[in-house]
């Protein structure tokens, strides 16, 4: 018996997601997650630009490099709630939180990188932007500042750019 429950219910349940976003909000979530991709990618170049000119003493940290180091900051993590909340409505879609559903599904190559390389590529790149405004503030010099902000926010464009879910590579994704 409760071998069966166990089987029915929590391996793979009914096929009937039984939580999921509204439809309208759904759609207003994606297309925004979707489209701040671009305002991201340009704030992180600026912040990485600025960055570099800081280290090399052509620019004050505090100024133009400081600010756009922030608001790339505030972006991602506006970026990390909405990508949380459809995290959350793609699972449901999907496997409907049940595991047996999830095993079978991460062999599903549009599914895995969803779930598991968007999202953990983008989490390691939101943690190192974090670290680098942190370090950045805590820095001696305005030298070391620019240095640590550039080294991290560049790993973490780098990351950003090859986690994101391109058209060219995913076919069933937009360019907006
Ligand atoms: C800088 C951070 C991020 C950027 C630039 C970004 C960008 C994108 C893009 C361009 C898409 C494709 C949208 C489309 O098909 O039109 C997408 C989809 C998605 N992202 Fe992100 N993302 C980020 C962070 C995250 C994080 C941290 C999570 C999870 C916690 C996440 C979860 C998702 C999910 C679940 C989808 C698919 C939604 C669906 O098709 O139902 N994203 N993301």
């Amino acid at each position: 018996m409760t071998d069966l429950l166990f089987a029915n219910v929590l391996l793979f349940g009914s096929n009937e997601p039984t939580v999921h976003l509204p439809e309208g909000l759904y759609k207003a979530l994606l297309a925004s997650h979707s489209g701040l991709r671009y305002i991201v990618m340009i704030l992180l170049i600026l912040a990485v630009v600025y960055a570099r000119q800081t280290s090399s003493g052509k620019k004050p940290f505090a100024g133009a490099t400081k600010k756009m180091g922030m608001f790339t900051m505030i972006l991602v993590d506006i970026q990390l709630l909405v990508g949380a909340a459809l995290y959350f409505n793609f699972i449901a879609s999907q496997t409907n939180f049940k595991l047996g559903k999830l095993k079978d599904q991460l062999s599903a190559p549009m599914f895995r990188s969803i779930a598991l390389d968007h999202a953990l590529g983008m989490f390691i790149a939101i943690v190192l932007i974090h670290l680098g405004y942190a370090k950045a503030k805590k820095s001696m010099n305005d030298v070391d500042a620019g240095k640590k902000q550039f080294m991290f926010y560049l790993i973490a464009l780098i990351l950003i750019l090859v986690s994101i879910p391109w058209p060219f590579l995913h076919h069933e994704r937009g360019w907006f």
